[in-house]
């Protein structure tokens, strides 16, 4: 793992830097567990440092010098190397486990998740943990003496990729404001949820969800769109999503590598059913010009053969996250 300031001497640092978030938000959350928790303003000013720092802009000098803890109990590729891009941009380190099933917190050491933040925070500035439990970010928060960050816990939430999925849905829409914006894939995923959050402040005109039949669409889900009065509605193929929508976020119809969601009756059937691939023929018979974005890993939804049509955002997503990435951890780690 990347352990270096990278190439930042601090003499090129620009110490006039930018201050994207006033002391008064600094303070005002001290860890990032749910994109509920994120308010408008903070989407804006994240979007903005992303931008800043895309265009090489802006060097801060808050995150020089710290130490980023990345534990990914759970299999990651893009957002723990994207954490991990991010920190060494920013001059800041990143240490961690390669394999945290060889550390003495897993389940069979018995260490709990308690003590490991209570550890881990000790040795850092800011710990960024996926785990395979819901609510385990908040369980690290609760002892942990420095903020924590959560890149995913079971099925519950996924708030950093929420504000990558609306950096990326505002570069390619220009703006979400009166959009189609579909979710393909297994509505429950707790990527489904955290931008559910965001996009409530986004005023898109619809969403639209196409699950396949065996999948409901989690009732917290549709409230937090019904709360802010936006229109929901359901079709039974990919391809009146890509013929209607103007972006469809798409996602695994397979998440059993998760587990499978605690609330729900239905258990994977670990295949994505053929009406809900998209394909360059769907894309070319409806004319479509909707965006495509993905989380990322992708299994048979997208077909690789879309990846160099106009529609195709997803890599360019995965860009742009790492920007994304810095202005988080530029924000906890300016903080403290
Ligand atoms: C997630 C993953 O790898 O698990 N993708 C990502 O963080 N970019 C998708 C998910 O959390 O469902």
């Amino acid at each position: 793992m990347a352990a270096v300031p990278g190439n930042s001497s601090r003499k090129e640092l620009r110490t006039a830097g930018h201050n994207f978030f006033r002391p008064r938000h600094a303070s005002a959350t001290t860890h990032l567990l749910s994109a509920n928790l994120i308010d408008s303003n903070e989407v804006d000013t994240y979007c903005r440092a992303a931008e800043s720092f895309e265009a090489g802009e802006t060097r801060t000098p808050g995150s020089v010098g710290k130490t980023v803890a990345l534990l990914f109990f759970q299999a990651s590729t893009r957002t723990r190397i994207g954490f991990e891009a991010a920190a060494v941009a920013l001059g800041a380190a990143a240490i961690g486990v390669d394999d945290m099933s060889a550390s003495r917190s897993n389940a069979r050491s018995g260490e709990t998740l308690e003590d490991c933040a209570a550890v881990v925070s000790r040795f850092s500035d800011a710990i960024v943990v996926r785990h395979h439990e819901s609510g385990a970010a908040a369980r690290m928060a609760a002892k942990s003496v420095k903020p924590v960050i959560n890149a995913g816990d079971g099925w519950n939430e996924h708030p950093t990729q929420a504000l990558v999925d609306i950096f990326a849905l505002r570069r390619g829409l220009g703006t979400i404001r009166d959009k189609s914006i579909a979710f393909g894939g297994d509505p429950r995923g707790r990527t489904v949820r955290s931008l559910a959050y965001l996009l409530r402040y986004e005023a898109p005109r619809e969403i639209v969800f196409c699950p396949p039949s065996y999948y409901d669409i989690p009732r917290d889900v549709l409230a937090i769109f019904g709360e802010s009065q936006i229109r929901c509605r359901m079709v039974s193929d990919i391809t009146s999503a890509l013929a209607d929508c103007d972006a469809i976020m798409m996602a695994p119809y397979d998440m059993s590598d998760i587990g499978e969601a605690a609330d729900s009756d239905y258990i994977s059937p670990k295949t994505t059913p053929e009406s809900h691939m998209i394909t360059p023929d769907k894309i070319e018979r409806v004319g479509s010009r909707a965006l495509l974005y993905h989380p990322l890993p992708r299994h048979e939804e997208i077909h690789p053969s879309c990846d160099d049509m106009p529609n195709a955002m997803y890599f360019e997503q995965v860009r742009l996250s790492k920007f994304i990435r810095m202005a988080v951890l530029d924000r906890f780690l300016s903080a403290n």
